[in-house]
Order: C-alpha cells, then sequence, then structure tokens
C-alpha cells in the first residue's frame, strides 16, 4: 500500500486509543514505517527522535541487533506455547533472572501481557490469599490507593485509578476501593516535604486503623506517579507504606510497571528506599519495549497460600491465551543481559543530568508552572501563572505537534509535556530532545501566553 492508502484506511478503520479522533484525522500524524536506532521513520521516510520510550517502554532503542537475534532464535525453537498447565523455555529462564534480580523476598512469577492485566493479577491474588492464608483467613475486599494513581483502564484497574477525566463516566461498573492522598516531593524546601510526609502517613495510619481487616492490599506506585503527570512523592513515602502495612498486616503491591527497569536508575525503584513489596508488577519495559508481557512477583507466603489438593479450591484460576509469550520472554532476557553489558542504569544517571541542564532556559518562565524530574522520567507543567490554559487551547498538545514538525516525537498529558527517553539513549540525542523541546515550548507559550 502506498503512504495516501494507509492513511485513507488509518482515519477510516482504525480507532486509536487515549485519542480524540475527530481531530486525529486532521493531525496527518506520522505513520511509523521503520526504526533505526533511537528514531522512529515514517511512510514518507522523515525520521524522528523517540522522545517518550515508544510509550514509556523502550529501553534499548529500536531494532537491538542483540534482540531481534534473541526474537528470530526463539522464531526457530517455537512462537507461542501456553503456560496453562505446561512450560516453556524462556518463561522458566526469564523467571529465574527476574527473582535474581527482583528486591527479597520476591520468589515466583507469574505472567501476563499487559500491565492492566498484571496489575488485575496481583489485585485477585491479594483478595484470594486473605481467604486462604493458614493463619487468620478473612475476607477482605477493600484495597487502599493514592491520589494520582493510574494502574491501566480495565474495571479493576480504574476502580484504583484516582485520575477522573478516566474513570468518572464508568464510576457505576467499579467496585468501591479507598482513596488517600500521596505527599508530593518539594525540591529545595525539604522541612516542606517532611511536613507533607508526616501528614500524609498519618492520614494512611487512620485509614489502615480504620478499616482493620478489610483492606488486602495498598497499591502504589514507587517514587513516580508517571500517568498523574511525573509527580514526584515526597522521599520516604514508599519505606513509610512498607512500614504501615507491616504494621497494619496489609499487602505493599508496588506497581513498577512504568517506573522499573532504569528509568529512577535503579533497576527497580523500590531499591532507592530499600523496600521490598509482597506484590511488584513489572511490564512495559520488561522486554525492552519489544514485546507485550507483564509478570507479577509475589512471595513464597503469599504463594504457599494457593496450594492444596485440586479439588480443595485454592488454585488461582487467572490466565491469558499469550501468558509467558516465549518469544516476549526471549526479548525480556535479551534485555536485561544487555542493561548489565551495556551499563544503562549508568547511562541513565548521566541522562538524567544532561536533562536537568538541558531544560534550564525556561525555568523561572512565566508559562512554566513545574518541571518535575526523577531519572529520566520529566514532567514539565505550563500554565499561565497562577491559573491553567483554557482547555479548548490544547496548549500541551500544540507543543507535542510542535516537537514533531521539529522530528521529535513526544506525548503530552493535558498541559503537562512528558519527556521520558530510553534509558540507553546516547546522551547528545538527549542534548537534542531538550533543545527541540525548550524551542517548541518557547513557540507555543509565546503564541498563548
Ligand atoms: C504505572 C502504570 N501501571 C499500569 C499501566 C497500564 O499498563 P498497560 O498500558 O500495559 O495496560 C501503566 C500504563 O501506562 C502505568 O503507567
Amino acid at each position: 500500500m502506498n503512504p495516501e492508502q494507509l492513511r485513507q484506511i488509518d482515519n477510516n478503520s482504525v480507532w486509536h486509543p487515549f485519542t480524540a479522533m475527530a481531530s486525529y484525522r486532521d493531525e496527518h500524524a506520522p505513520i511509523i514505517a521503520n526504526a533505526d536506532g533511537f528514531h522512529l521513520i515514517d511512510t514518507a521516510g522523515r525520521r524522528y527522535l523517540d522522545g517518550h520510550s515508544s510509550l514509556w517502554c523502550n529501553i534499548h532503542g529500536h531494532r537491538v541487533p542483540e534482540i531481534d537475534t534473541a526474537i528470530r532464535e526463539q522464531l526457530n525453537q517455537v512462537a507461542h506455547s501456553t503456560l496453562l498447565g505446561l512450560s516453556n523455555v524462556p518463561s522458566i529462564e526469564l523467571a529465574d533472572e527476574l527473582v535474581r534480580r527482583a528486591p527479597n523476598g520476591l520468589t515466583k512469577v507469574f505472567y501476563a501481557d499487559c500491565g492492566a492485566a498484571g496489575v488485575e493479577v496481583a489485585l485477585k491474588m491479594a483478595y484470594q490469599y486473605y481467604q486462604q492464608r493458614e493463619s487468620h483467613p478473612e475476607s477482605r475486599n477493600k484495597f487502599i490507593y493514592f491520589d494520582g494513581a493510574y494502574h491501566g483502564d480495565t474495571i479493576g484497574t480504574m476502580s484504583i485509578g484516582s485520575i477522573s477525566r478516566f474513570k468518572n463516566l464508568f464510576a457505576p461498573l467499579l467496585f468501591p476501593a479507598v482513596w488517600s492522598s500521596t505527599p508530593a516531593a518539594a525540591p529545595g524546601d525539604p522541612d516542606r516535604e517532611r511536613e507533607r510526609l508526616v501528614h500524609w502517613t498519618q492520614q494512611l495510619e487512620q485509614l489502615l486503623t480504620e478499616h482493620r481487616g478489610q483492606i488486602a492490599g495498598v497499591v502504589i506506585e514507587p517514587l513516580v506517579q508517571a500517568a498523574a503527570g511525573i509527580k514526584i512523592q515526597a522521599s520516604g513515602f514508599l519505606q513509610r507504606v512498607r512500614e504501615l502495612t507491616r504494621q497494619h498486616d496489609v499487602l505493599l503491591i508496588a506497581d513498577e510497571i512504568a517506573v522499573g527497569f532504569g528509568r529512577t536508575e535503579k533497576l527497580f525503584a523500590c531499591e532507592h528506599e530499600n523496600v521490598s513489596p509482597d506484590i511488584l508488577i513489572l511490564s512495559k519495559g520488561l522486554t525492552g519495549g519489544y514485546l507485550p508481557l507483564a509478570a507479577t512477583l509475589v512471595t513464597d507466603e503469599i504463594y504457599n497460600a494457593f496450594l492444596g489438593e485440586p479439588w480443595e479450591g485454592k488454585t488461582f484460576y487467572h490466565g491469558h491465551t499469550y501468558t509467558g509469550n516465549p518469544l516476549a520472554c526471549a526479548a525480556a532476557l535479551a534485555s536485561l543481559k544487555l542493561i548489565d553489558t551495556n551499563d544503562v542504569l549508568a547511562n541513565s544517571r548521566e541522562l538524567d543530568v544532561t536533562i536537568r541542564s538541558g531544560l534550564n532556559p525556561f525555568r523561572g518562565n512565566a508559562g512554566v508552572r513545574e518541571i518535575r524530574q526523577r531519572g529520566v522520567m520529566v514532567g514539565i507543567e505550563l500554565a499561565k501563572g497562577d491559573q491553567s490554559f483554557s482547555p479548548e487551547l490544547r496548549v500541551g498538545h500544540q507543543v507535542t505537534l510542535t516537537c514533531r514538525d521539529r522530528g521529535v516525537i513526544l506525548r503530552n498529558i493535558g498541559d503537562v509535556i512528558v519527556l521520558m527517553p530510553a534509558p540507553a539513549m546516547p546522551i547528545e540525542l538527549a542534548t537534542v530532545l531538550c533543545h527541540v523541546v525548550c524551542d517548541s515550548v518557547l513557540d507555543v507559550l509565546g503564541r498563548n501566553l
């Protein structure tokens, strides 16, 4: 098909996720045909720097020889075989690698095929665990989630999500969950940050007391809430949540779908606060951003509660057709190896510094409310002084389109411009990314302030 035919069919037949279709059809979005390292190439041959890691999942760039080869070699063996009552070689090898690298105590791996499915697995496991555990079995049907939380778009994950634009319409379909506030970091003001931390952890403690014996899990995105607009938590919050969940005998469920695999400069964000959750969910960067896969890791204690004779009904009756897909597991194994051999975490630390200084040109600008950064996760919040821009202006979207005209692909969340380069992106490309973003933001603000 030629590019014009592709455009016509895209407009006529493809319904894009999280996309306002009426305006999308007039915007002539690039149709990606190819890639080269950290660039995506469209059907017209235009090159775009992938500034958001193809929606926060790419780790090493595109068409990485080692990952391509691993997938091809696996293709020569078998593309897919189920994990329901059978096993396959790459899913076993990957489980071994994940257990070895994960925070202490996470010894069992359950596979799914996208982030939201991995979180659903965690919720169902937690719920069933309390009913079946040996000491004090009880029915607990509540989860605590945090202000700004996003864990996916399925009914269960929306129930523990807090972004009203995504969930309010569906409220009658969702299960009730308990909302708790999140203490935001206050860079440069440690007293204020500590005050927030104390105040909001007290609130969490109150909730745990109030709902004693009913809470099956506290679900948290460690350190950074990405979909909330790169909201960074007060330092020490994760650790306090861990302490409180232990004291109150409640499972801590860490969703590292966005923050895992080097985005915060460690393999897992939990490592920054020496936290071992009871359940850890991984996806996105797990395969280096190549293929869909999720892994929900749990402790022996949880796993053991599901053991019993088949007729006892303790089995975890959950699974997906492509659970533990061998191609995806082979990609994940190759990606983990590359994180080590290329010292991607060191690169990620350098990127942090480069981006921090690369964004200096508009620090203090009247149209920039805040720049939030943790590792290679960056949110630039635009506003008109104290006021937000009128939503009809779509200021964030204008920036995305301007960047695209200048050869950089990004995605905004409302008026927050999100930069999420691959943790292995070369430093000089991150410098280009910052230049383009700065120029584009300043141009768009010039038209709208
Ligand atoms: C923290 C977090 N959890 C869950 C998800 C859902 O993952 P998926 O889109 O693969 O279902 C996302 C997606 O952005 C996420 O950022």
